[in-house]
């Protein structure tokens, strides 16, 4: 278990929550690990009816850490970060996202695979793969075009920018923006009216929502692979000195 990942269950609710706010929340091999174990450990316990993902201080995450991206396996499919993302992408249960402060890269494409996401005003999100010289993942490159679009997708993939909470809500990729201070009391209120529902008719009913998706683990790995790939290569290698030595890259 990872000191950095805080896991509490009360009643029918289990609460992930990334806690390593001296990193903005970048989420390390072990932090996956344990969100892993502990949404499949919700999903098999019949105690838990609803997950709830939130972070600290202010801060839901900065991303993967980009310092053990520099040391990643040649194998991405088989890592940490892929078994919870294909975990969280066929969850059965019901989860709700609780973000603030900062959402970048796996801060983000993660709620693509949350049922209700709720966001404080001031949050910035970001998908800043291509900064770094590398492709999506999450399978955000399947489902970020059929929420958003082709030509909107391609923005926030293609450019990387920063984008905030308002957008967010106007994308679809959140459902409300909180008031200040308060997405997860509001959270809250969701997960509590969820947690009342009946848990056999929740389950089909999120199944069914979700079929509309197919095909989401397939994309999962095939990003995998072609993040591996780049992770190796000299592009990712140029935007981690860049990024160590506090200047912008040059891909030349
Ligand atoms: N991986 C590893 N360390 C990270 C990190 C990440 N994704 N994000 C932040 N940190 C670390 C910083 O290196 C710094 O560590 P230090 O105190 O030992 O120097 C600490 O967290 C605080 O971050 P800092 O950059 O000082 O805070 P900030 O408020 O000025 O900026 C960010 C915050 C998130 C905008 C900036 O840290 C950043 O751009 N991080 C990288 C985000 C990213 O590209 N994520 C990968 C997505 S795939």
């Amino acid at each position: 278990m990872s000191e950095h990942i805080q896991i509490d269950q009360a009643g029918a609710v289990l609460t992930i929550r990334m806690a390593r706010p001296e990193k903005k929340n970048a989420l390390t091999v072990a932090m996956y690990d344990a969100m892993d174990r502990a949404l499949r450990d919700g999903i098999l316990d019949a105690d838990v009816r609803v997950v709830l993902i939130s972070g600290s201080e202010g801060v839901f995450s900065s991303g993967n850490d980009l310092r053990e991206f520099a040391t990643a396996p040649a194998t991405l499919e088989d890592s940490a970060v892929i078994r919870f993302l294909t975990t969280l992408s066929s969850c059965p249960k019901p989860v709700v996202a609780a973000v603030s402060g900062l959402a970048i890269g796996i801060g983000t494409t993660m709620l693509l695979h949350c049922d209700l996401v709720v966001a404080d005003p001031a949050t910035r999100f970001s998908l800043p793969f291509i900064n770094l010289g590398l492709v999506p993942e999450g399978a955000s490159s399947l489902l970020l075009p059929r929420l958003v679009g082709t030509l909107r997708a391609s923005e926030l993939l293609l450019l990387g920018e920063v984008f905030d909470a308002p957008a967010a809500e106007r994308y679809g990729i959140i459902n409300k923006v909180s008031a200040p201070g308060a997405a997860e009391a509001e959270a809250m209120e969701w997960v509590m009216q969820l947690a009342a529902k009946a848990p056999n008719a929740l389950r089909l009913s999120k199944a069914l929502i979700r079929s509309e998706t197919p095909g989401t683990g397939a994309r999962i790995m095939e990003e995998a692979r072609q993040f591996g790939a780049q992770l190796q290569g000299p592009e990712f290698r140029e935007a981690m000195t860049a990024f160590m030595t506090k200047r912008p890259p040059s891909f030349g």
